[in-house]
């Protein structure tokens, strides 16, 4: 088995703490004990609505994030989707092996196309395809993502056993490593995945003040009444206290919980200090990465170089046994 691992995140320019604890926690963890492979997925982002001319500064926004939380470039390999173009190659092969029945079942796909009805785009169809040739490129033993990403993976592990099965055998399946982390609900809505395309209020992005943090929990939802049952706004705020807490603040609040007593303005003070605390450092580096963005240029140089010879050697084995060469 080899050690490679590889993932990936939209360049929405802005990380939350949802995607600090479902993803980049663990890829700083991840990149200590194994060859690391991170993407910005630009192009994955086009099948939403967005304004080309703030692409650039999103991207520009989530390398500098990714950075500034820790990926470090000297153990990670970091780089921007578009400028391997080795993924799109790859995608539309794999396309031509991937059953549109497949595709019609994820549920990612169905929950975006009801959100954007007048954008539902080919792209957005064949999110899951581009996602398979991410990853497949990189032949990783394992893929780092939250649980709601799982089905894309199977649908990799699907077209990797339908390549293998025509063409001889070329990738192995791949294993997701889940963050033990459960999802990070939204503050407003708990019912759903804390995301920024609900709105500002749902989230808590890791650059908020702790002004700002502080008066965003204060409006998030807890229980109604006296419960018994814990809601999932309580829950979700539990989660996070459990995360960037220690055990005995974590412990504290149950038991007032359970007894009846817990207050929930202390809670939420308690928590918001926490959150603000835990993202100082991060906050300071970003603010250095911005006054250099030359140093991130030469950082995703490197990147590209890096990712391209591997997906290169890929490709041209792919291209081989298709018959495409020659
Ligand atoms: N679809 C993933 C998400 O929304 C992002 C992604 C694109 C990805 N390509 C990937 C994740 C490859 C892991 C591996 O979070």
């Amino acid at each position: 088995m080899n050690q490679r691992v590889l993932s990936g995140i939209q360049p929405t320019g802005k990380l939350h703490i949802g995607n600090y604890l479902g993803a980049v926690a663990n890829w700083i963890k991840l990149q200590d004990q194994y060859e690391t492979y991170f993407a910005v997925v630009d192009m994955h982002s086009l099948t939403a609505d967005y304004k080309p001319a703030e692409k650039r500064e999103q991207i520009m926004a989530t390398v500098i994030e990714l950075l500034a939380s820790g990926i470090d470039p000297k153990k990670s390999t970091i780089f921007i989707q578009s400028q391997v173009p080795q993924h799109a190659e790859l995608a539309w092969y794999f396309a031509t092996l991937t059953p549109v029945s497949f595709l019609e079942r994820m549920t990612q796909y169905k929950d975006k196309a009801a959100r954007q009805k007048e954008n539902i785009n080919a792209g957005l169809f064949t999110y899951p395809v581009l996602q398979a040739a991410d990853i497949l490129l990189y032949k990783p033993f394992g893929v780092p993502v939250g649980e709601d990403q799982l089905q894309h993976l199977e649908l990799a592990n699907d077209i990797a056993r339908k390549f293998n099965a025509r063409f001889g055998s070329t990738f192995e399946q791949i294993k997701p490593l889940l963050t033990k982390t459960p999802r990070v609900m939204s503050l407003l809505e708990p019912s759903k995945k804390m995301s920024k395309s609900l709105g500002e209020g749902h989230v808590i992005n890791m650059n908020d003040e702790a002004a700002v943090i502080e008066k965003k929990i204060s409006k998030a939802v807890t229980d109604t009444g006296s419960t018994k049952q814990m809601s999932a706004g309580t829950k979700n705020l539990f989660t996070l206290l459990e995360n960037f807490g220690e055990p005995e603040e974590f412990n504290f609040f149950k038991e007032a919980f359970a007894s009846g007593n817990i207050k929930y303005s202390d809670l939420k003070k308690n928590l918001a200090k926490l959150i603000a605390h835990h993202f100082a450092d991060y906050r300071r580096r970003r603010k250095e990465l911005e006054k250099n963005p030359e140093q991130v240029m030469r950082i995703l140089a490197e990147g590209k170089e890096k990712a391209q010879a591997v997906a290169a050697r890929t490709l041209t084995e792919v291209k081989t046994k298709m018959g495409l060469v020659l």
